[in-house]
């Protein structure tokens, strides 16, 4: 039987390590590799090292500009069949997603408006892109901050 193995990458080994203790917890650490390193280049790594469709499915929760870049990668490196998951697809749980621009109060950990806005139009334009690709079949979870589940079909 083969064991299930995890690349996390992450340009911060801060925000790894904050979920550390969790996976310590649960005792699956030795399946994890880690790589304190750009998304970008790791999904580039393991297309010239010949991976496509060996992945059973991908979690994607970083800077939504690079969604797009990541979703072509991915498409390649997940198998038909398999799954790929982005995270905020309606940020924070706010309507200004699916609706209207609001104003956000500032205060610790919540972004200025300017930037939430970029953000919520980063999402949307993620969303939009997802919807409307064939390749996937799509479906989302309105949990806290949203998930967008999608399937590859071919
Ligand atoms: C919202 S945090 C999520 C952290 C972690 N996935 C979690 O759920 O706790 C987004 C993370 O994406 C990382 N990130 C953003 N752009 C990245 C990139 N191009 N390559 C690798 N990591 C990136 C940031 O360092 C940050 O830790």
């Amino acid at each position: 039987m083969k064991v299930g193995r995890d690349i996390v990458v992450d340009r911060d080994r801060k925000a790894y390590e904050v979920g550390l203790p969790f996976i310590r917890g649960v005792g699956v650490e030795h399946k994890i590799e880690f790589a304190e390193k750009n998304a970008c280049n790791i999904l580039k790594g393991l297309l010239n090292k010949g991976k496509e469709g060996t992945f059973d499915f991908a979690f994607v929760d970083a800077n939504k500009k690079h969604y797009k870049y990541y979703h072509e990668a991915l498409l390649k490196l997940v198998k038909v069949e398999g799954a790929i998951i982005y995270d905020n697809s309606i940020h924070f749980g706010s309507s200004e997603v699916l609706d209207e621009i609001k104003l956000f109060e500032d205060g610790i950990g919540i972004p200025k408006k300017k930037s939430i806005q970029n953000v919520h139009e980063d999402i949307r334009d993620v969303n939009r892109f997802l919807v409307s690709d064939p390749r996937i079949g799509i479906t989302h979870v309105s949990v806290e901050d949203g998930i967008t589940l999608c399937r590859r079909m071919y």
